[in-house]
């Protein structure tokens, strides 16, 4: 894939929604759900808000918000792609108790279909590096939040520490993409690499977070600078 527009995005993880799952438990041996965890923690959702997950995906977050602010409380899971939401929605079916928690909503995270200061708080995972327009992302974000509100976002990083660049570069071009061609995804998976290489560093985040209007914002490396958690104040 060459270009990254908006379609393109979709298209991709439409087609992966069937190996999504399976490929981030073996790349990440499992620690995605740490990570995860992580940003849950961050925004500390309580019994009965109501909370937003951004580019749910097949619906991990979501799901894992859901434990916490169940049983009054409300998630909203909105993704693009309806693949990987039909995938979301299944998974929610093995949980019967957080059935009437949780929301799947086929939606653009640069136009979302909720009023200003909806929720409580929200959580986005690997969504803000694959979003066309970031400033707008955040802006739509900040716009649907209660003042107060806290927001995470968990994604890639580019490690400041040569050793940690190199060994990452060798991991998504060894071991990633080798393990997406051997499920006949490697064009999806090659993708990783330059989205990472024009994501704005945790810094130039924080900066576009302040303008669209978050009065903090704080990047932390995580994962030896490899991953990063950007937890925003409204
Ligand atoms: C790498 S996946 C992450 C999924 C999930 N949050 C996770 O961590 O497993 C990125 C997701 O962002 C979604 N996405 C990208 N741009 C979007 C947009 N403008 N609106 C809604 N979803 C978008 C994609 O469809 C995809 O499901």
């Amino acid at each position: 894939m060459t270009s990254n527009s908006a379609t393109n995005v979709r298209q991709i993880f439409d087609r992966i929604a069937p190996v999504y799952d399976d490929l981030n438990d073996w790349l990440s041996l499992g620690q995605h759900r740490i990570w995860k965890k992580m940003a849950v923690r961050w925004i500390n959702p309580q019994p009965g808000q109501t909370v937003l997950d951004l580019c749910c995906g097949s619906g991990d977050l979501a799901i894992m918000l859901a434990r916490r602010v169940a049983p009054s409380g409300q998630v909203f899971g909105v993704d693009f792609a309806c693949a990987q939401l039909a995938i979301a929605a299944q998974k929610l079916a093995t949980y019967p108790h957080l059935q009437n928690c949780v929301v799947w909503q086929e939606g653009d995270a640069l136009a979302l279909q909720f009023a200003d200061r909806t929720f409580d708080g929200a959580t986005m995972s690997y969504g803000l590096r694959n979003v066309v327009d970031i400033p707008q992302c955040l802006t739509e974000l900040h716009r649907v939040l209660k003042p107060g509100a806290i927001a995470a976002i968990l994604d890639f990083h580019r490690p400041s520490d040569p050793l940690m660049t190199r060994f990452q570069q060798f991991y998504l071009d060894r071991i990633v993409v080798p393990a997406a061609r051997q499920r006949g995804v490697t064009e999806e998976y090659e993708y990783i690499a330059p989205s990472l290489a024009r994501f704005p560093i945790g810094k130039d985040q924080e900066k576009s977070a302040i303008a669209a209007g978050f009065t903090k914002a704080t990047h932390y490396q995580i994962a030896n600078g490899m991953m990063g958690i950007l937890v925003l104040t409204k």
